[in-house]
């Protein structure tokens, strides 16, 4: 029986929700330039055009509804007997508003703002500008609380004690293209963990996993969730 259980979670988790994925055909990198609205640089060139790109993103999740996945994994969390951690990389709440509690936003979240000068953080207006002054400084310096490319994730070290410590590690959504997030089945299996990959196709990693089940995450999400937890009541 597994007493701990860490699932990554990727954008692949809410686009039955209706949020689009990144590197999907017609994704988001398809229709707006990953170096204009998804690093600092790009951000500091031009700090409106990605505050509307994230405030669209934004709009749109606030009105999102979380789908049989998410609602799966929370059921996961409050009936499984040990602990479940998600680790996610989306930055929408579908997990938090399924009903999920113990969620690390590796990538940042929507909802969240962040000063540039002093590093302040506070909720975010759903449409937000690089003049909102910071509550805390004052300064003009408004940006979203999330991690752009060449930024470190949040919550590393907590991730990587989870996975040395996890029995079984799944990943749900995601294509396996981006680090840390895409090694950390490796750091998983290492430490010994059963190794689970949930997606509509086969990631970059999944010759990487132990167990693999592909269809749309409403569909093979509930099941994984009904089995585990069979085998542990
Ligand atoms: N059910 C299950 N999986 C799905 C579904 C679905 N309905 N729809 C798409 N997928 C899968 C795709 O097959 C793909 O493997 O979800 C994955 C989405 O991959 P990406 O678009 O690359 O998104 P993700 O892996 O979350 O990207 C990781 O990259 O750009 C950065 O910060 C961004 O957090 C993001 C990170």
């Amino acid at each position: 029986m597994s007493n701990s259980i860490v699932i990554l979670t990727g954008a692949g988790i809410s686009a039955e929700s209706g949020l689009g994925t990144f590197r999907d055909e017609g994704g988001l990198w398809a229709q707006h330039r990953i170096e204009d609205v998804a690093t600092p640089e790009g951000f500091a060139r031009n700090p409106k055009l990605v505050h509307d790109f994230y405030n669209a993103r934004r709009a749109q999740a606030t009105k999102a509804h979380p789908n049989a996945a998410h609602h799966a994994l929370a059921e996961l969390e409050a009936k499984f007997p040990g602990t479940v951690l998600i680790v996610t990389q989306n930055v929408d709440d579908l997990h938090e508003k399924a009903g999920s509690n113990n969620v690390l936003h590796m990538h940042g979240t929507l909802h969240g703002a962040l000063c540039d000068a002093c590093g302040t953080r506070w909720t975010a207006p759903v449409t937000m500008m690089t003049e909102d002054p910071c509550p805390s400084c004052k300064k003009q310096a408004t940006r979203p609380d999330v991690v752009w490319f060449g930024e470190l994730p949040y919550g590393m070290e907590r991730i990587t004690e989870a996975l040395s410590q996890a029995d079984v590690f799944v990943s749900i959504g995601t294509s396996g293209e981006v680090y840390p997030a895409a090694n950390f089945v490796s750091e998983a299996d290492m430490f010994g963990a059963h190794t689970v990959e949930l997606n509509l196709e086969p990631s970059s990693g999944a010759s990487r996993f132990a167990e693999t089940h592909f269809g749309s995450a409403t569909q093979v999400v509930p099941t994984w969730v009904a089995e585990e937890l069979a085998r542990t009541i």
